[in-house]
């Protein structure tokens, strides 16, 4: 592993983002000792004039409820709040960004490191609209100036643009002040254990290798659940929708995953290049593959128009026009203020040919992958049910998580993610081309939602979302099991 200082720093500190997610995140990376505090300061910097005690006790209500809760927490804890550094300054002057400079370069002379490298890691927890100056005052101000190496790396997360030309745009702009290897695009569900399983699952197995295509594979869904509304967040989601928050994105990256071919190695360029080609793959959506809905009562948010058309809620059909998948829908459904919260992969076979046993079956053989919550696998199979007479009942193979891995703490994403930016490891992070593929995908479906051509069906809160959703499901091919239900496993 490399060594040298390590100078962490987190833009818009004060921020939501920063409170809930980074800052937990680099607090677990610390107490797993991945974080040394012989190498590594972080410094938060943000517009709003505190101080490092300030800043610190912002945070801790956030760290101290931790994962897998030990007595010597809260002194973790506040051993970890003492390598934060508060800088205020604006995001768009070099004042600031001269002064953060100072402060890192003081760091960094303090542990030796003109001797040893300089490792700089920039954490945009900002909107997107000030990346191009951030980015800039960065290039400027604050690189990595150690003859001895080490690097300048920049993390992003969504919203990259909000279509293709918007995200082009964006990208053209970080792309002049950082190379592509410079710059970490966060999808977050690319840090999510069953996504990262997903490789090892269809390239490590026998099992999958002959049946994961159009002869066998019916239809795949990539479902995302929510149990809960906008949240207070009515004002930043009104203005993409659930197609940009969750489809466009999370679902899409899943997707890629499950339909890819086989990389020729395991080297980020290459799982990349795969990630791409099945991309522009991709055809384009049609209407009648597409039902949007709109909760009721999402309009109530006062931070949301009245006459709003956004969806938070969709169900797109994607066709991929390949040689492995030709005729299989990939069927994508996202929702907020549904029945559950889950997130889910379904791959469902097709019927078996010259079935014997047709009148008893209760359905298909799926393949389940849960990635959250209660992170599971599970076969759905016909069995023989127990007993005298020869009945067939649907029955599964489980490897439920909790379960099999009991004890094992499975990392948060962004945690993960936090860890592949210092190791310089950018398989699981959205390379440029494969996020212009991915909006080349969904813009002419978005502009037809924005210029009002298709309209969200309204569906009650806690529901299953609209009727028509689960119309189009059975159009494309999917038979929902009756009188089955997977229980997941408790201790
Ligand atoms: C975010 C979306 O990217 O993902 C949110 O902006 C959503 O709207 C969240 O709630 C879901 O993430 P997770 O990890 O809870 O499934």
């Amino acid at each position: 592993p490399e060594t040298g200082t390590l100078s962490i720093v987190v833009l818009g500190a004060s921020g939501d983002l920063a409170k809930k997610k980074t800052f937990p995140a680099l607090f677990n990376l610390y107490r797993q000792g991945f974080l040394q505090p012989s190498e590594v300061h972080i410094f938060g910097y943000a517009r709003t004039k505190i101080s490092d005690d300030e800043l610190r006790n912002r945070i801790r209500g956030y760290l101290i409820h931790g994962k897998g809760d030990s007595p010597e927490h809260p002194e973790a804890v506040s051993k970890f709040l003492q390598l934060i550094k508060y800088i205020s300054g604006s995001y768009d002057t070099e004042e600031g960004f001269r002064l953060l400079d100072k402060e890192i370069y003081a760091h960094e002379v303090s542990r030796n490191s003109l001797e040893g490298t300089s490792r700089r890691l920039f954490y945009l927890a900002l909107p997107p609209s000030v990346y191009p100056s951030v980015c800039k005052m960065i290039g400027t101000c604050c690189m990595n100036k150690s003859d001895l190496g080490g690097w300048t790396r920049i993390v992003v997360e969504k919203p990259f643009g909000k279509d293709l030309e918007t995200a082009e745009k964006l990208s053209t702009q970080i792309g002049q002040l950082f190379e592509e290897q410079q710059i970490y695009r966060i999808d977050h569900y690319l840090g999510k254990e069953l996504v990262q399983n997903l490789l090892v699952l269809r390239f490590a197995n026998r099992f999958f290798l002959p049946l994961w295509n159009r002869d066998n594979i019916d239809n795949v869904q990539i479902v995302f659940r929510e149990d809960f509304g906008t949240d207070g967040r009515g004002g930043y989601f009104d203005q993409y929708g659930i197609i940009r928050d969750i489809i466009q994105n999370h679902l899409l990256q899943v997707l890629c995953l499950v339909a890819m071919e086989k990389p020729i190695s395991l080297k980020p360029e290459h799982i990349r290049d795969e990630k791409v080609k099945v991309l522009q793959s991709v055809l384009e959506i049609k209407d009648e593959e597409v039902v949007l809905g709109q909760y009721e009562g999402y309009t109530d948010d006062e931070t949301v128009p009245d006459n709003s058309n956004t969806p938070t809620f969709a169900t797109v059909v994607l066709r991929i026009h390949n040689e492995r998948w030709e005729g299989v829908p990939f069927i994508l459904k996202a929702g907020k203020a549904l029945n559950s919260r889950k997130a889910e992969i379904r791959v469902q076979f097709k019927d078996v040919p010259g079935d014997i046993f047709k009148c008893k079956k209760q359905g298909r053989n799926e393949f389940v992958i849960r990635l959250q919550p209660l992170e599971a696998m599970y076969m759905k199979l016909t069995v023989k049910q127990p007993g005298l007479e020869m009945h067939t009942v649907q029955s599964e193979l489980d490897l439920s998580y909790m379960q099999r891995y009991q004890g094992v703490v499975i990392p948060e994403a962004c945690e993960r993610l936090i860890l592949d930016t210092i190791r310089g490891d950018q398989q699981h992070f959205v390379r440029r081309d494969e996020l212009k593929a991915a909006w080349e995908i969904f813009t002419p479906l978005l502009h037809r939602i924005d210029r009002g051509e298709l309209k969200p069906s309204p569906y009650k809160p806690g529901s299953r979302g609209p009727v028509e959703a689960d119309e189009l499901l059975e159009k494309a091919g999917y038979v929902q099991t009756h009188g089955y239900i997977w229980i997941p496993p408790t201790l």
